[in-house]
């Protein structure tokens, strides 16, 4: 089957590569007809990542039809059109019990890696190195879904492929926001980064009630959008001193919630590249931790850095802040924004600005981590 594929820092190529095939009776085979970028590839794509082999097929995001399931395979047929978690769990573990699939301790088949790292791998991932669990990704024709009763989900008539694609990821991992950060009725919810993550989280944090939405970023077409479809109120952090701006629209306090959503920018020298750190993020996480009120959430989604000096720990303690993070999003949300979907509450189709043919995945890609034409996601369809 064709694929994209990394090759080498900055360069990704479609290749012919063999089709995936039934390992596991609980495995179900997706044959894709949508795959998206995400905020999450770029440092990958970058070359930051040193256990991705040049071959490994990436794509956390996608939507497709089963073709193929294994014997234990109870909630799938063959033909159902269905939407993938990016999170693989196996659904039975302590975590998984409690819908907390993100921290599944079956999902990562090389915990070796992750354990010393992390302190304990957490849930498996597509299109990611072994450490993440080693599954090849969506950006193919075919895909092998590990756990397919706990991971796909069936997609209602209602919703189309374009809509229905961001229920694997950016939606649900909005949803997590929210709900981690606790966002409540009358709140005030700042969100760094106007990707699709950042305006998935802004329109969770409002259906959640939340009374305003700030969202920070400097590109003016993704400002724009998260305006117009989330309803949040933009910030261009280039032109703004985000903690006062933002103690100005809560009544002097600062944001209740804080989420950072945003991507891992390039690294701007070899030594950044080789320590495995880009240049902005630490910037935004101590601008949330500053712009948050007293006793407030600051919620940090992902990203590729391991490690961040200088981190104002004392604010922390002093201002009584909760620090909260997630890698990836739970599965049990899924049905829920699916239906969501299914009554227009949620609509996400126009994060995919760019549609192209899975042949064009290297441009997309470029376009996307370039930001380049107004570029939130790039889809693929093989
Ligand atoms: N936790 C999870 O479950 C999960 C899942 C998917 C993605 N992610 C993470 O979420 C993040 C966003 O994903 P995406 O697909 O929206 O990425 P994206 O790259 O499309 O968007 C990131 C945005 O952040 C902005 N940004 C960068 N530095 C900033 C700063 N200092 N202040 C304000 N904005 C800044 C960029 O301009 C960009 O618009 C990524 O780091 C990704 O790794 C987490
Ligand atoms: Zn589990």
């Amino acid at each position: 089957m064709r694929a994209l594929c990394w090759v080498a820092a900055d360069e990704m190529a479609v290749r012919e590569v063999p089709d995936p095939e039934l390992r596991n009776e609980r495995d179900a085979i997706v044959r894709v007809r949508r795959s998206s970028t995400s905020g999450a590839d770029l440092p990958l794509l970058a070359g930051r990542d040193p256990l991705l082999r040049a071959g490994d097929v990436l794509g956390t995001e996608f939507l497709g039809e089963v073709v193929e399931a294994g014997p234990a395979v109870r909630r799938h047929r063959v033909g159902d059109r269905v939407v993938v978690g990016a999170s693989v769990a196996c659904g039975g573990c302590w975590y998984c019990r409690r819908g907390r699939h993100s921290c599944c301790d079956n999902g990562s088949t090389d915990p070796v890696t992750a354990d010393p790292g992390w302190g304990r791998s957490d849930a498996g991932c597509f299109g990611r190195p072994p450490a993440a669990g080693g599954f090849a990704g969506g950006h193919a024709e075919y895909v092998r879904v590990p756990y397919a009763d706990v991971g796909a989900f069936r997609v209602p008539d209602a919703v189309g492929d374009d809509r229905a694609l961001f229920a694997a990821d950016a939606a649900p991992t909005g949803w997590l926001a929210a709900e981690l950060g606790d966002v409540r009725p009358g709140d005030v919810v700042a969100v760094w980064g106007a990707g699709a993550v950042g305006q998935l989280t802004a329109r969770a944090a409002l259906m959640r009630g939340a009374d305003r939405v700030v969202v920070v970023d400097r590109h003016e077409e993704r400002l724009r959008m998260a305006e117009r479809h989330s309803g949040a109120e933009p910030l261009d952090y280039r032109r703004t001193d985000i903690p006062s701006e933002l103690r100005d629209r809560s009544g002097g306090r600062g944001a209740d919630v804080c989420v950072l959503a945003v991507g891992a920018p390039p690294a701007r020298s070899v030594t950044e590249r080789l320590a495995g750190r880009g240049a902005d993020r630490p910037d935004a996480l101590h601008e949330a931790v500053h712009a948050c009120r007293k006793d407030g959430v600051v919620v940090v989604l992902g990203g590729a850095e391991a490690f961040v000096d200088a981190f104002p720990l004392g604010a922390v303690t002093d201002r009584r802040l909760t620090l909260r993070g997630a890698g990836r999003p739970d599965l049990r949300d899924v049905p829920m924004l699916l239906h969501r979907m299914a009554r227009d509450e949620l609509r996400t189709e126009h994060l995919a600005t760019h549609q192209l043919p899975l042949e064009d995945g290297p441009k997309g890609y470029a376009l996307f981590r370039d930001r380049a034409d107004g570029c939130v996601r790039a889809v693929f369809t093989p």
